[in-house]
């Protein structure tokens, strides 16, 4: 794998009224997760970028951590620097952040 992490920030924007995770949020998580990533070293070793819908709406805004394939929904600004220190360096996802699944795939 060329990446030891490989992060997907939703940066889906829909229609009004609709739920989202927006692009506005989205970009923000992606800066801030790139630049607290390159403070660290991090750079070339794990990398984020913004992505299409995860198909989480309503739990946006929300990103996914690969190779764990861990959804996290809900995220702050504020978490960024949690979800770098605890899962991506530590290897232990914010259980609270986390989003889990039934078997039909529906958020529980
Ligand atoms: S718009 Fe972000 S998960 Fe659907």
């Amino acid at each position: 794998m060329r990446y030891d992490k490989h992060i997907f920030v939703c940066a889906n924007q829909k229609g009004e009224g609709k739920a989202c995770c927006g692009e506005t949020k989205g970009l923000a998580l992606v800066a801030l997760f790139r630049e607290q990533l390159k403070a660290k070293g991090l750079h070339g070793k794990i990398r984020v970028q913004k992505s299409g819908c995860l198909d989480v709406c309503s739990r946006g805004p929300a990103l996914v951590v690969y190779p764990e394939g861990t959804y996290y929904g809900n995220v702050t600004n504020e978490d960024v620097n949690r979800i770098v220190e605890e899962h991506l360096i530590a290897n232990k996802p914010v259980s609270e952040l986390v989003l889990n699944f039934d078997t039909d795939g529906k958020i529980v």
